[in-house]
Order: C-alpha cells, then structure tokens, then sequence
C-alpha cells in the first residue's frame, strides 16, 4: 500500500467554538487556533505530535446547531474571524508540516441560506428545486413518518406557511435538507469544495454522508427501526454512493493527495464497509464502534476482528473514541483507563482520531439546566479547552460560551512536565507511532490472552511491535512468544526500556504494554 499523509498521520479534532479564543468575546475563534499551534506540534518532543486537523464548521451560520447550520459555505463566520485568518491559519499549520481538514456540510444548509431564502418565497422559484418539498398526507399530517435524528425535533418536516407545503429537515427545522437528486445541487457542492481545495486544504470530514438520497417516492419507512438512526427509506441508500464516487474525482483531479473522511452512521460493518468502494469513493469512513463498547476487551477486539475481516484490500481503517456529539471517552470509562484508551487508539491499524482534549483527559462537564445550548444533550463534551490554572483555564478572558471543567486539576501545563502526565503518555506514543514502520503501516494480528486482556502484533517485513492492554483491575500475564524482549513503552514510564519475558509478560492492573523481541 502506497505511504500517505492520512493512513500514516494521527489527526487531532478541533471544535473551534471550544479551542482557544482570541478576542475576549467567550467563544473560540481561528486566530486562536493558530496560537495554539505549537501545542499540536512545534517539531519538538514538548508537543503533541499530531500531523493533521480536523476543523468542525466555522463557516457563516446562524448557529442554531453551532456551525452545522451553513449560510454561505465560502465565507467565515465574524465570531471565528475572517477568510483572512483561515489563510494565516492554514499557511502556519503547513509550515510546522500540519495538513488541515475542514468540515463539509452537504446535507443541509441554514434556513436563512440565501438557497433557501429563495426555495421558500415561492413554489416556482427556481431555487425551490434545491430542497425536499412534498404536501401534507392529509390535512394537518406530515408527507410521512421519517423522524429526525434529534430526537427532541420529531418529525423530519416541517409545514412552511408560505407556500403550504411542508419541506425535509433530518436536524433541526432551521437545517433543511438539501435535494441531492437535483445536478444543480451536486454542482453548487462541488463548487464549494473547489473553492477550499484551491485555497488549499488538505480535505474534508463529510458531515451526514450516508445520508443525502432520501427515498423518491417519499414511502414511509417501516415500523420497526435499527435503534438510534432512522429507517431505510431516508438513510444510507445505493444511490448515495454515486456522490461519493463523484466527489472522489473532484479530490483526485488535484495533486497533493487530498482526502475525504465520511460521517458514516450504519451500524451494520457489512453494509459500512460499501462506502470504501474500489477504491473509488472517500478515502476513509468514520467507523463509530468503538464509541459504544463498554470497557470490557472482548467487545473492542471483536470490533476490530471483524473490521479487519470486512476490509478490502484497498481500504484503510480509522479509530476514534469522541467527538462533539458523544460522550468523552475518559468520562465514558473513567481517567483511570484513559491511558490504555490512548495506547490502543494510536496502535491499532488504522488513522487514529483524537478529540481536543482527549489527550489531557479532560471529562464531560455538568451543565446547569440555565447554561444548556444545545438541543440533543452534547455541551458536556464540547466544553473549552483546559490550557492552564489561570482565569478560564486560559481559553478566554471574557465569559466563555459552555461552563468550563475541572482545569484546576486538569490542564495541559501541569501535565506537560510531569512524566506520568496522560499528556506525556500521547506524546510519548505518537513519537514511538513516528518511528515505527510497523506502528504506522504494518499488519494485524490478533494474540490470544486471557480474558479481559486485549493484545495483537503490528508487524512489518524485519518488525514486529507486541500491544498488551489491560482492560481489568487485576494484574495479568499475557504470552507472546518465546524469548527476551523489552518494553518500548507502558502507560507506567517508569517501565520504558525494562526486559521482558516474552514468553510471560506481566501486566500491571490498567496497564498498556508495547514490546519488542531483543
Ligand atoms: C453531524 C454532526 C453533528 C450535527 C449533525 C447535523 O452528525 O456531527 O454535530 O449536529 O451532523 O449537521
């Protein structure tokens, strides 16, 4: 398989409204990301060590879901900054060798897009095309059954008084679905993603990608539903693929490698694995699993089991255990774990995803029912970065928009020189992820172990890296092979280097262990 930036890479996930503000105003901005930079990666052992961002929407939105409500797809929104700033930003993050990915929203725009503005003032507009618009089924009811993904919002239509009929919203009903059964609409999205392949960006997280074609005849979907997404009718149907071959020719007309990552929401890994293609759609497809396995070994590994099972040839995995709209993994299986979370994600086969904070361990923050902002429960995992013990934790100097977390103890400079740090951990891992041909693009093997103990090899022609983690609390003894070997590195630093038995590793209770044969 051909080495690239985004198989090889680790990517960091920037929620900018939460990352670092700039202007005092409360609400992260990109002047501010690009201050931060140096924390992502400087060159040096002191940062992070990531090698691309994914950015979630800063483009012009009313912000009724935060930015995943666009009213112009190619400008800035003034509480991030300007055009000028996303430039400043992407010219410095290429500069410390930081590829930047942005958030595309195909599926629907704001209902005060100036597309929809004109779909609404008439039934024969010509921009009335671009949405989803059916009549009541019978007075007073809803084309169909098709529910919203947000479970507050109900129904996916809602009447517009202007013109009697009722038009498709699969989020809020200030997020109308665009109509991708019309070419105009195919074309206007192509525009916009020429427009920031030209300016430069490396590629785009797909927001909704398997979404987008709804049924034609608008038929109700069936009674029983897969828990969580909608039914088949409006959800993850052949024709959807079309677009994402299409888009993958638009990607591939430009050099550079630039790449695609689709929201993928299909539980179901043999329908998922669909969107790879032949190697002629996204590049790489968010496979959400692990953000819903309990911490017990067996579900993680039979995860991956069976993604590796599923896999072409061609395709690539990726990892990731939070973003804005779950759980954060360290609240989900408590800080103790989140160093075995941490060794796991960056060693498994596959692109590693971290969420902004993730890397500090920051938790989700209780939210008092008066500051709650968003309408499907997600400010707890959205809450500001934890920079330092200073006011707001150094994210603001004004009121930031969320409340902000337990920074007091959880910050990046007390973690930074402090060796048993989370943030050590990553940095420490991610350098040895660098260094290692194996880590980065090797194979996968599963090793048997006892249970509640999950471990592989990573191998490549003259490399083979071993991964123990310990889901328990109990210490536990794994056996790889015969002869001596050594610690590369355990979530313990003060094991790095030690021999080891191969034959006979112990592991300490919530310990990760990466060896190597001497
Ligand atoms: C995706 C985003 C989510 C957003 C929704 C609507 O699921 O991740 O944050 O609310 O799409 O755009």
């Amino acid at each position: 398989m051909r080495e690239t930036w985004w198989r090889e890479g680790v990517f960091y996930q920037i929620y900018p409204r939460s990352f670092q503000d700039s202007n005092g105003d409360g609400v992260g901005d990109l002047a501010g990301i690009t201050a931060r930079l140096d924390h992502l990666n400087d060159g040096t052992p002191r940062s992070l060590g990531i090698d691309a961002i994914w950015l979630s929407p800063f483009y012009r939105s009313p912000m009724a879901d935060f930015g995943y409500d666009v009213s112009d797809y190619t400008d800035v929104d003034p509480t991030f900054g300007s055009l000028g700033d996303f430039d400043r930003l992407l010219a410095e993050a290429h500069r410390r060798g930081i590829r930047i990915i942005v958030d595309l929203v195909p599926g629907h725009t704001s209902d005060r897009h100036p597309w929809f503005q004109a779909a609404r003032s008439s039934r024969s507009d010509p921009k009335r095309d671009f949405y989803v618009w059916a009549d009541a089924r019978r007075e007073g009811r809803p084309p169909n059954n098709w529910r919203a993904v947000f479970r507050r919002v109900g129904s996916a239509w809602t009447l517009d008084e202007g013109t009697g009929q009722y038009y498709l919203h699969h989020f809020l009903p200030e997020q109308p679905d665009l109509n991708w059964r019309n070419e105009k609409v195919r074309e206007a999205i192509d525009d916009v993603m020429r427009f920031w392949l030209d300016r430069g960006v490396d590629g785009f997280r797909v927001d909704v990608a398997s979404g987008l074609i709804r049924d034609e005849r608008l038929r109700d979907n069936p009674r029983i539903q897969v828990r969580g997404w909608p039914g088949r009718r409006n959800w993850d149907l052949d024709e959807v693929h079309d677009i994402h071959r299409r888009w993958r020719k638009l990607l591939d007309s430009y050099d550079g490698d630039r790449m695609a990552v689709g929201e993928i929401g299909v539980r179901n890994l043999r329908r998922h694995v669909r969107y790879y293609g032949n190697d002629d759609e996204l590049q790489l497809s968010f496979n959400f699993h692990f953000l819903e396995q309990p911490w017990i070994a067996e579900r993680f590994r039979a995860v991956v089991e069976e993604w590796e099972r599923l896999l072409p040839e061609h395709a690539w995995p990726d990892y990731t255990l939070s973003n804005h709209d779950r759980r954060r993994a360290a609240s989900r299986y408590g800080p103790e774990r989140a160093g075995v979370a941490a060794v796991m994600l960056m060693t498994l086969r596959g692109t590693p995803f971290i969420y902004y904070g993730e890397e500090i361990g920051m938790t989700d923050v209780t939210i008092p029912p008066e500051r709650v902002v968003d309408i499907d429960g997600r400010d707890p995992e959205r809450t500001p970065m934890q920079w330092d013990t200073s006011r707001n934790a150094g994210f603001t100097t004004g009121q930031p928009w969320l409340p902000m977390g337990d920074f007091g103890r959880t910050n990046v400079a007390a973690q930074r020189d402090d060796p048993a740090s989370l943030f050590s951990l990553y940095r420490r891992i991610l350098r040895l992820r660098k260094s290692s041909p194996a880590l980065r693009r090797g194979s996968y093997r599963t090793v048997p172990g006892p249970r509640g103990v999950f471990a592989y090899a990573r191998e490549v022609e003259g490399e083979s890296v071993l991964v123990a983690l310990n889901f328990t609390k109990d210490s536990q003894h794994v056996s790889f092979e015969t002869g001596p070997g050594r610690v590369l590195l355990s979530t313990d630093h003060a094991r790095d280097g030690e021999d080891a038995d191969l034959q006979r590793v112990a592991l300490r209770p919530d310990e990760a262990l990466l060896l190597r044969a001497r």
